[in-house]
Order: C-alpha cells, then sequence, then structure tokens
C-alpha cells in the first residue's frame, strides 16, 4: 500500500495540476559514473563480495585526519569519537597519523575492546553510563594491560551520579577519575551553572582515595551551521561559560593546565584554533566526512565513505506492482523514472552519490531498493551504485569489514567493532 500511495500521490500531482503539472516536468538528471566511482566500480566486480560493503578511501581520510589535526595544533590534545570511527583498525590509523592517544568512548564494549587492544589510550566517556556499565566494563577488563583505574575518565552529569559512582569505587576498592559533564548551552544535561559545580568538588575532596577529578567536558554542537568565529555571541557565550567552570575548579586549588578541558565535535573544532579556553578537542566524523557533515568548518575535508551495492536488475521501463496505470504517464511526466534499477538492500541513512542526479528510491527497502534514472545512466546488472552516508556512527557498524582503498585497489579489510560482549 505504501509503495502504490507514494506512486499515486507522485502521479496524482503531476495529473491534477494540468497544464501547470508540464511546466513543472522534471528536468532530465543523471550522468555516468565519474572516473572515480568508475574505478571503484571496476574494483568491486572484480574483487568486492557481490553484496553491499562500506568503502574508506585511505588518501582522502589522511588528508581530513590531517585538516583536523593540523586545526586542533601542537598544545591542545586531538581526541578521537569513536563512535565515530568504530573499527579498531581505523581508530589505529587516524591515532598513528594525528600522534594521540585520547579516546572519546559512548559504549561499554567498544570500551572493551579499546582496553585490549590501545593499552596506552586515555579513554573520556563522552556521556554517563549507568553503573552497572561500568561494573561490567571493570569485571571484563580483569587480566588485560589496561590500566582501568588511571586511563578512564568517567562522565559524571549529576550529584546523584557522583554518588553513584563513589559507591562503586569504594566496593571495587579503586579510585575513579571524574570528569564533569557542563551545560554550555546544549541542554542535554551536565552540571547547569558553574556555582553547581563547587559541591561536586567538595564530594571528591573529601573521597579522595576513591575519586579524583580529571577535568571538564562542554559540547556545543549547536554552534554547527553558524558559521561561526571567535567573536560570534554564541562562541563567547560557550567560552564565558565555560571559562565560569574553569575559575570555580581554580578556586578549589586545581591546576586547570593538569585537567582535560574537553570541547568541540567536527562542526565546531575549527573554531578554537586560536582560542586557549579548551585544551582538549574532540572530532570523529570528519575524518569521513558523511553528508550531514557538509558544513562551514569542514568545507576542505573530503567524503571519504561510501557505501557500494550491486545492481540486481535492469528494466527499461518504469514496473510498479499490480501494473498500476499510473506507470505510463508517470514515466512520460518524468524523464528521470525511464530506468529501473533494483539495488542489493537499501533503506540505510544514506544518500545516493553515484551515478549523479539519481532521485531516492521510489520506496524504501531493506532487501532490494528499486531506483529509477533517466536514459543517461546505463549501468548493468552487476555494476555498483554508490551513496553516502547522512552519518558514520552506526551505519558503519551495517556493511561487516570496511574495505579500505586506494585508487582502484582494496588495500586492507578493517573489521568493525562488535555492538556487544
Ligand atoms: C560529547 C561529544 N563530543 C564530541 C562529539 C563529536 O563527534 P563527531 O566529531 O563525530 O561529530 C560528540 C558527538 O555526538 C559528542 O556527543
Amino acid at each position: 500500500m505504501k509503495r502504490r500511495s507514494i506512486l499515486i500521490g507522485a502521479a496524482g500531482t503531476a495529473l491534477a495540476t494540468g497544464g501547470a503539472g508540464l511546466l513543472w516536468k522534471p528536468r532530465v538528471e543523471g550522468k555516468p559514473h565519474n572516473p572515480y566511482f568508475s574505478a571503484l566500480n571496476e574494483m568491486l566486480k572484480q574483487d568486492g563480495p557481490g553484496r553491499p560493503v562500506m568503502l574508506i578511501d585511505l588518501d582522502r581520510i589522511n588528508s581530513n585526519i590531517d585538516l583536523i589535526a593540523g586545526s586542533v595544533g601542537p598544545e591542545k590534545t586531538y581526541r578521537v569519537v569513536v563512535k565515530s570511527l568504530p573499527s579498531v583498525p581505523l581508530l589505529q590509523h587516524v591515532m598513528q597519523r594525528a600522534r594521540t592517544q585520547a579516546l572519546m568512548v559512548f559504549h561499554q564494549p567498544f570500551l572493551n575492546t579499546i582496553a585490549e587492544t590501545f593499552p596506552e589510550a586515555d579513554c573520556l566517556i563522552g556521556k554517563p553510563m549507568p553503573v552497572s556499565a561500568i561494573e561490567t566494563f571493570f569485571r571484563k577488563a580483569v587480566g588485560t594491560r589496561y590500566d582501568s583505574e588511571n586511563k578512564v575518565q568517567w562522565l559524571i552529569d549529576t550529584p546523584a551520579r557522583l554518588q553513584q559512582y563513589l559507591a562503586v569505587a569504594k566496593r571495587f576498592g579503586i579510585r575513579m577519575r571524574i570528569n564533569f559533564e557542563i551545560d554550555v548551552g546544549l541542554h542535554r544535561g551536565g552540571i547547569p551553572e558553574p556555582a553547581a559545580l563547587a559541591p561536586l568538588l567538595k564530594v571528591i575532596e573529601e573521597n579522595s582515595q576513591h575519586l579524583e577529578l580529571s577535568g571538564l567536558m562542554g559540547y556545543e554542537p549547536h554552534l554547527s551551521g553558524m558559521q561561526a568565529a571567535l567573536t560570534h555571541p554564541e562562541v563567547k557565550k560557550v567560552l564565558d561559560i565555560y571559562s565560569g567552570h574553569i575559575a570555580v575548579v581554580k578556586g578549589a586549588g586545581y591546576d586547570p593546565a593538569r585537567l582535560t578541558l574537553n570541547g568541540a565535535g567536527s562542526h565546531t573544532l575549527g573554531i578554537y584554533q586560536h582560542d586557549a579556553t579548551m585544551n582538549d578537542l574532540a572530532a570523529g566524523s570528519g575524518v569521513v566526512k558523511p553528508t550531514d557533515f557538509d558544513t562551514y568548518h569542514l568545507t576542505d575535508n573530503l567524503p571519504a565513505v561510501f557505501i557500494a551495492t550491486p545492481i540486481l536488475k535492469r528494466y527499461e521501463e518504469l514496473k510498479v506492482p499490480g501494473d498500476l496505470w499510473v506507470a505510463q504517464p508517470l514515466q512520460w511526466w518524468n524523464p528521470n523514472m525511464r530506468r529501473l534499477y533494483y539495488i542489493y538492500g537499501g533503506y540505510w541513512k544514506a544518500k545516493i552519490i553515484s551515478p549523479p542526479g539519481t532521485p531516492d528510491p521510489i520506496y524504501q527497502s531493506t532487501n532490494q531498493s528499486p531506483v529509477t534514472t533517466s536514459r543517461n545512466v546505463d549501468l548493468q546488472v552487476d555494476d555498483y551504485m554508490f551513496l553516502r552516508p547522512t552519518q558514520s556512527e552506526h551505519v558503519m557498524l551495517q556493511f561487516g569489514d570496511l574495505l579500505a582503498f586506494r585508487g582502484s585497489e582494496i588495500i586492507e579489510t578493517w573489521p568493525i567493532f562488535q555492538q556487544s560482549g
């Protein structure tokens, strides 16, 4: 029914508008793959597994890593956001090239994988975790080389959660490093204002055998898309709030330079190149640049992650379920509906990027999705279509091993993180 109503809706609009419909007749879109995607198509027809895959362009990620690391600069720490780059070899590559051991982690199973594979990594937890996840982490990390007590910074957002963590630290007989989530304007939670920090610091001071202050985290993605610079009033607001919290910490006798003062993400990291309020900036997605990251401060970063999926079927006409009468007028009205392909899979958080000018599938199916094109697109069964994910988080976990390529050669296959464990 859903498919039918989509088609009838489209045809209805065309026909009901009569003469105006003619004026709206869509332009012919659609072009062959450009040389970049033609080469990838040939590579996958020769060496691909014949199913949807996730490709990573090694040259492009290198260029993106250099841009991000350059923007962070030598005075601050670049912290790699694990959920946006969820593969051990991919993280290894980024960390080596950017010369950093700092990670931001959002998922207990990922944290345990990191404990097993990156013994030197300093992990700031990116969201407050239920205490049961912490207990699971500690239980599973026993026997690894990872110094769980001194390498993880646990994120705390409320006095109640601090008390919960204190209880865990006492029960395990350990000392936990505490990083406070501060609300710098996003209003996603955290310590609401600098004055609210003082009593929490007192709890730490009174329980210094079990708790230690490691820093602050103030995330501000609400600045994305503002083309914001340091002089922008919204940026000033964020930095003023952040500075207020730093003043409280300083007042309690801490040296801010010895703490992790984290903030930013891929969208906003570029703002702070010439500011020293924060000493630790996070970014992940900007390394691969999915479509949601086509934003101002990432203009020079290059799209480096693609879904490639084989074409299973090709037809020279628009075929619709039940031979509906609308098919004929619809393909007459819209020249971009005169060829029909079925691609392997679909319904991903992604947009078709090649062949260029290809509209979204006429309906979405996780099994086979129908994609129409103009006659300008002349791909055959077993050729590939390419999509750009809208985000890398989650989507990169849907295809099994990542295929890392250079030019038109698959160089390595990179396993992705396990979601449980
Ligand atoms: C706390 C925090 N910091 C930083 C980031 C930035 O990640 P990315 O660079 O992948 O957008 C995120 C993303 O959700 C986040 O939640």
